[in-house]
């Protein structure tokens, strides 16, 4: 039976990958590689940097495959995903079918870990729903999650407290009720500009892991300006940027 494996690769830095994920591509036959277009070059470039580094056969077989493009302003939000994960599942199916062999196993490089903010799985159930008959099994990975915490040394929950992740559209404009530490994904806007900074402070972290990694920490009124300027920043010169960060209550003893 065809086996598809989903391997968490971290969240850009090569060393962070787990010996289980190396041991993962080195088992495949072949490796499903994303292509976002022209302006995320830089994120294909890390995978094949992965493969080149971690997979010991010569060559080994990688099929690249173009990411549809999703609207990011939708009138209708849960509509415009769900339409989008169909095109994707109708993509994953053809790559399975056409490009593995009875019994060969693919290998698809997951950025980050599965678990996090990634529909890779909810696509690979979508297909099983839909009949198409594959073996699969996750790899889990270093998220940016993670990397934010080790790159800022420190714990993301104060003890006792809850911990809420969540992405930045859902961010309103003062810090969660309860929250006690909310960790940001999937920010486009700068949506920490939208709270009350008051008595906030802030772990900011773009493109974690990569050589073009920046850290920005403090108290949200004095760094948020800090922060747009080096988002810009890394938008000008390497032309993508991906954050993480961490808003919590400055405890009443610091
Ligand atoms: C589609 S989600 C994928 C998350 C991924 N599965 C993970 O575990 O990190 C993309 C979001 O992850 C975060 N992210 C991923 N890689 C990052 C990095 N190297 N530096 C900072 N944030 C990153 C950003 O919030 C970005 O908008």
């Amino acid at each position: 039976m065809r086996k598809v494996l989903i391997v968490g690769i971290g969240a850009g830095d090569p060393d962070q990958l787990t010996i289980q994920a190396i041991k993962a591509l080195n088992q495949a036959d072949v490796l499903f590689i994303p292509d976002k277009g022209p302006k995320n070059a830089g994120l294909r470039r890390i995978r094949i940097d992965i493969c080149d580094r971690h997979i010991e056969r010569r060559p080994y077989r990688s099929v690249d495959f173009d990411v549809p493009v999703r609207d990011r302003h939708p009138a209708d939000y849960a509509a415009t995903v769900a339409a989008w994960h169909a095109e994707i599942a109708a993509l994953y199916e053809q790559l399975i079918l056409t490009e593995l062999g009875p019994d060969e196993c693919g290998a698809f490089l997951v950025w980050g870990d599965p678990g996090f903010y990634d529909s890779t799985l909810r696509i690979i159930d979508r297909l099983h729903d839909a009949g198409l008959a594959f073996d699969h099994e996750v790899v889990p990975g270093i998220s940016s999650v993670q990397a934010l915490a080790a790159r800022h040394r420190i714990p993301l929950n104060r003890i006792g407290e809850p911990l809420l992740v969540l992405p930045g559209r859902r961010l309103g404009d003062r810090m969660p009720e309860d929250a006690g530490s909310v960790v940001v994904m999937l920010d486009g806007a700068g949506a920490f500009n939208r709270i009350d900074p008051d008595g906030v402070e802030i772990f900011w972290g773009g493109c974690l892991g990569t050589k073009d990694e920046v850290l920005i920490a403090g108290r949200l009124a004095d760094v948020r300006d800090e922060i747009e300027a080096a988002r810009a920043g890394l938008q000008e010169r390497i032309g993508w940027v991906m954050d993480t960060y961490l808003l919590r209550r400055i405890a009443d003893d610091e």
